[in-house]
């Protein structure tokens, strides 16, 4: 059995204001029956690992490069991240592709550096609506995802199907439409990678994902949490996606 996992990514947000949401979280959900990653923007990260240190509550990173120092300016690279004491980062999110132009050979470059590092990577991939129109969402979604993910992927690796267009529209994508993405991941990482770390990977889903549509979503066949956005930032939302991914368990 897989263990169930909430990631919360705060993206650009969160200032020294927002890290009692921290302390309220880890204080009202002491001993979750899954497990918790918080990503604040890497201003927050060593202050947010202190805050975790003792408590069932790991922290990541929502970037890193590729190597390990050089002329990369207003980078931060693997090594660095693991000083502040965070544990994972987030790789290859469509913000971060659509907005930087990040290929998924920098992704899978990214990811390499990161494992090197001692950091577990969540590696994202997700079509967008034109994709989604015609038709075309399961091959550019698993040729995304297997394209950026190194060969020595293993089993601690996390990755996250993020429907461009669920992503913060409050429009998640249906339980059958889930439930078919992820099965295919599953097999598309199968056929890579072979059945015993593929089985081990947790694949999560993100986009618009609530308390209210969280239990339908944790339900489906071969989701094994989430990963999210905007209802990550309140101790109270996150916490109630907490429980629903509990009960799931
Ligand atoms: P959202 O973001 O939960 O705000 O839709 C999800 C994500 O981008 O990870």
């Amino acid at each position: 059995m897989r263990p169930k996992l909430l990631v919360g990514n705060w993206k650009m947000n969160g200032t020294r204001a927002d890290l009692p949401q921290i302390d309220a979280l880890v204080a009202a959900h002491p001993t979750p029956k899954a497990e918790m990653i918080l990503c604040p923007p890497a201003t927050l990260l060593g202050r947010a690992a202190e805050r975790a240190q003792g408590h069932a509550l790991a922290i990541g990173a929502q970037d890193c490069h590729g190597a390990e120092r050089g002329p990369h300016t207003g980078d931060i690279s693997p090594q660095m991240i693991v000083e502040t004491g965070a544990t994972h980062v987030i790789l290859g999110h469509s913000e971060r592709r659509a907005e930087h132009g990040e290929s998924d050979s920098w992704v899978r470059a990214k990811a390499r550096a990161a494992r090197a590092a001692g950091l577990t990577p969540i590696v994202c991939a997700g079509e967008d609506l034109h994709a989604r129109q015609s038709s075309n969402e399961i091959d550019i979604v698993t040729a995304e995802l297997l394209a950026s993910l190194p060969d020595e992927t293993d089993g601690t690796t996390i990755v996250a199907y993020e429907p461009i267009w669920a992503i913060g529209s409050g429009i998640a994508a249906s339980t059958e439409d889930i439930a078919i993405m992820h099965g295919a991941i599953r097999d598309a990482l199968t056929q890579r990678f072979g059945e015993t770390i593929a089985n081990q990977i947790r694949i999560l889903y993100g986009g618009s994902v609530k308390s209210d549509n969280a239990s339908s979503i944790f339900a489906v066949e071969n989701v094994d949490g989430a990963l999210v956005g905007g209802a990550s930032l309140l101790a109270t939302d996150f916490g109630a996606i907490l429980t629903a991914l509990e009960a799931a368990t």
